[in-house]
């Protein structure tokens, strides 16, 4: 199968860079977070994480078009291919993992 669209949920230190990767691979990758501002600043390229060349990684994705950073995950899920799920794993009830 012929991967066309990636979305990868949540731009933290997983997702952004496993976005921000696979992008300069050549796949079209739609990042989507909940965080309107981290958002924001990822659309201007402003990258708040200490990666190795990331934040040239992500102004190439941006430019070049294959990299696109949204609010709406069920939109970036829906025309995807392959899901990333890079979210927080918070504990329900008891520690177990929710
Ligand atoms: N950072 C690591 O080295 C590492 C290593 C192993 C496993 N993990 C796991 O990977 C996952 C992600 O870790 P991280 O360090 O990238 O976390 P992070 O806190 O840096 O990033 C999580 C991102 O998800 C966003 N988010 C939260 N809820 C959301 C939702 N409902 N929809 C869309 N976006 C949402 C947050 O705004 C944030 O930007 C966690 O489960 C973590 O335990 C992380």
């Amino acid at each position: 199968m012929q991967i066309r669209r990636v979305a990868v949920v949540g731009t933290g230190y997983v997702g952004l860079t496993t976005g921000a990767c696979l992008a300069a691979l050549g796949h079209r990758v739609v990042c989507a977070d909940t965080d309107r501002h981290k958002v924001e600043r990822l659309r201007r390229g402003e990258v708040d994480i200490l990666e190795p060349r990331l934040p040239e990684l992500v102004r190439e994705g941006l430019d070049s078009g294959r990299l696109e950073f949204i609010r709406d995950a069920r939109a970036a899920v829906a025309a995807a291919d392959v899901v990333f799920l890079c979210l927080p794993t918070p504990m329900g009830v008891g520690g177990a993992a929710d």
